[in-house]
């Protein structure tokens, strides 16, 4: 398939958000990311539920919530009625990973697990034939506007062929410092969606760097 982009409101001028979704809404990105942050997974406090709740309404695109909070099981069905369609949580943040997962299904969402820069594509192998995407992570989780890390491109190729052996439909989406400097590479490398913080709304043009990056 045609690699998606994914913009994510973290890098969003937070006294505009309904101005960031507009514009999202209005391009050619399917995806909005939204990353929410807990202050003990990682360094890092973003926004949560009723943000998600109040911007839901903006915009049909899909809400592609990226939860970077440790035991996210109390909050699975909360985030379903505010309006995520994608439910991703952190492999590391997860106790009983396959409960989560399920758990995420049966509250109607899309199911996607996380991976840190240090964690091994292998820790997926027993839970990828269950997901509907793998994101990993090409920074350390907490901040936008970060420096993209090589060693991705090798678990690119990993998980690209652990997909294949497990029967696995999982998309494999990257999110970090991801830009128009490496867009074609990590395509190339099997990526099926980019996130897209700094490179899209810290860019002089928004859209046109959303352009940009859908056309690789
Ligand atoms: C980082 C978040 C990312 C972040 C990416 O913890 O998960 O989604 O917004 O930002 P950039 O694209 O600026 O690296
Ligand atoms: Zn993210």
């Amino acid at each position: 398939m045609a690699h998606l982009i994914a913009p994510s409101l973290l890098s969003a001028d937070f006294s505009d958000l309904k101005g960031a979704v507009k514009l999202v809404d209005e391009s050619p990105a399917p995806w909005l990311h939204l990353d929410v942050m807990d202050g003990v997974f990682v360094p890092n406090i973003s926004f949560g539920i009723p943000v998600i709740r109040s911007i839901r309404p903006l915009t049909r695109k899909v809400f592609d919530t990226h939860l970077m909070i440790v035991d996210p099981d109390p909050f699975i069905n909360v985030f379903s009625d505010a309006g995520a369609d994608i439910l991703t949580v952190h492999l590391e943040a997860c106790r009983h990973l396959h409960r989560t997962v399920q758990a995420i299904k049966a509250a109607g969402m899309k199911a996607g697990v996380s991976i840190n820069p240090h964690t091994p594509v292998s820790s997926l192998e027993d839970i990828i034939a269950d997901l509907d995407l793998v994101l990993v992570m090409s920074v350390n989780p907490g901040f936008g506007g970060q420096k993209f890390i090589a060693n991705t491109y090798r678990k690119l190729d990993q998980l690209r062929d652990l997909r294949a052996r497990r029967d696995s439909k999982a998309l494999i989406e990257v999110d970090g410092g991801v830009g128009q400097d490496n867009v074609r590479e990590l395509v190339r490398h099997g990526a099926d969606v980019l996130v897209a913080g700094n490179s899209v709304f810290n860019a002089k043009d928004p859209m046109a760097a959303i352009v940009a990056l859908t056309n690789g």
